[in-house]
């Protein structure tokens, strides 16, 4: 079924934003074509050297912005959940190689998102780190020794990919073959500030107060863990590029709890390493860096030097493009529960959200991970839309 192209005009409240929002070519509507046109000239677009999304996010030229969904393999697909009751270990889901592949896969063969992301976790490296740990159905993440005092930091080691996690290279090679560069494929790694509150909290938190009692009452402590995290990351997201990563998402999501003078201390430098250490001796691969309910740190995420910065949805996207300058890339901004609405309203919200992202570097996406319980079809109608955007 072709979609409805809805009217493309803004808010006369934004129009103004809009205008001013990022240096660069102006910003043309956004055209729809019929759905079956636009799968055909996907194939196309994403047969090149380079995958549509690593183009886009280099500020080439593109047709249309390319498309994928944070935690966009596992949870709300039916495939996926038959899988886990096979399966109903999240480690040994995330920790063998077919088992990461055909989970990676699975929104590939029915989405054809324009990203394919590695399923995994952040937490994956922490048993190599010495860390042991675990997700448990309907508690999340547990750390069974949480690190708290100077001596159990001292026992992290340093991560080696290679040794301990070679499943996922094994993945990422395999998954460049089946994709080829019809879609990119992604890596990720935690962020080693929300790595540490996991450690230190012993799981999520709500108030994160042991973390902070370690950041304001023993911070020396907490820099020897970040420093560790922020070595063994740079490591990790090297061995993801070499082992067929075309881009790497660097996940920030607790960064937020920090006030932005505490962010500075705590984060931003040990972010800004791993960017630098990276570029060093991978100077092509795009980094993205997503933190959720940023709105308070969106001037400071481009410090860091990464290639993308991926909002949520508290931001409204022209002033998010106009905060972050006109030298980086935007993704993200959707929020999630605009897949729980009507066809109508998601097709509308979309091309709100491109018309504000303009015609250069923006990745759509949502604004944090879909969530459990969204309509398959509605994430269907989401890529259908967005793939039959044209600018
Ligand atoms: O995006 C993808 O599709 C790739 C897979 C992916 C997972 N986790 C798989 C997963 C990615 C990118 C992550 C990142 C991740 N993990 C983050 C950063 C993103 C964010 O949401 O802010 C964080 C904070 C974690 C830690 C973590 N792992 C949490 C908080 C949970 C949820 C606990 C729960 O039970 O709801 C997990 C478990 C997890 N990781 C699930 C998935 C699909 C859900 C459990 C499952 O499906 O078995």
């Amino acid at each position: 079924m072709a979609t409805a192209c809805p009217p493309l005009s803004l808010p006369s409240t934004t129009s103004l934003l809009r205008r001013s929002a990022r240096a660069g070519p102006s910003r043309r509507p956004v055209r729809c074509s019929a759905v079956g046109e636009a799968v055909a000239e996907a194939a196309v677009a994403g047969t090149a050297d380079e995958p549509l999304l690593v183009s886009a996010i280099r500020g080439k030229k593109v047709d249309r912005p390319p498309v994928w969904l944070m935690r966009q393999a596992g949870r709300y697909m039916k495939s996926y959940q038959n899988l886990c009751e096979r399966y109903p270990l999240f480690r040994e889901r995330s920790e063998n190689v077919d088992l990461v592949v055909e989970i990676s896969l699975q929104p590939w063969k029915v989405f054809k998102p324009d990203g394919v992301i590695l399923f995994s976790d952040i937490l994956t490296p922490l048993p190599g780190m010495n860390i042991p740990f675990d997700i448990v159905k309907g508690k999340g993440p547990v750390i069974y020794d949480p690190l708290r005092t100077a001596a159990a930091v001292n026992e992290v080691r340093e991560f080696v990919p290679g040794e301990w996690v070679p499943y996922v290279g094994q993945a990422l090679n395999i998954l460049r073959q089946e994709v080829k560069n019809e879609a990119a494929v992604l890596g990720f790694v935690g962020a080693p500030f929300t790595l540490a509150s996991y450690c230190v909290e012993g799981g999520s938190s709500k108030n994160f107060s042991k973390i902070k009692k370690m950041a304001f009452a023993e911070p020396e402590i907490l820099h020897t863990l970040l420093q560790k995290f922020t070595t063994s990351m740079a490591n990790y997201i090297k061995y993801q590029a070499d082992n067929g990563a075309q881009a790497v998402q660097i996940f920030d999501s607790w960064a937020t709890e920090l006030s932005p003078v505490d962010f500075e201390e705590f984060s931003l430098p040990y972010l800004k390493q791993i960017v630098d250490s990276v570029k060093e001796t991978h100077p092509d691969l795009p980094l993205i860096l997503y933190a959720s309910g940023s709105g308070g740190l969106l001037e400071r995420l481009p410090l860091t030097g990464v290639d993308v910065v991926s909002l949520d949805w508290t931001v409204d996207m022209a002033e998010g493009r106009k905060r972050l300058g006109s030298n980086i890339a935007v993704q993200g901004n959707v929020d999630p529960g605009v897949l729980f609405g009507s066809k109508e309203f998601i097709t509308k919200r979309i091309h709100d959200t491109v018309q504000k992202a303009g015609n250069e570097g923006h990745v759509l996406n949502l604004g944090h991970g879909i969530k459990v319980g969204t309509p398959e079809e509605n994430v269907a109608h989401f890529f259908e839309v967005a793939k039959a955007i044209r600018y």
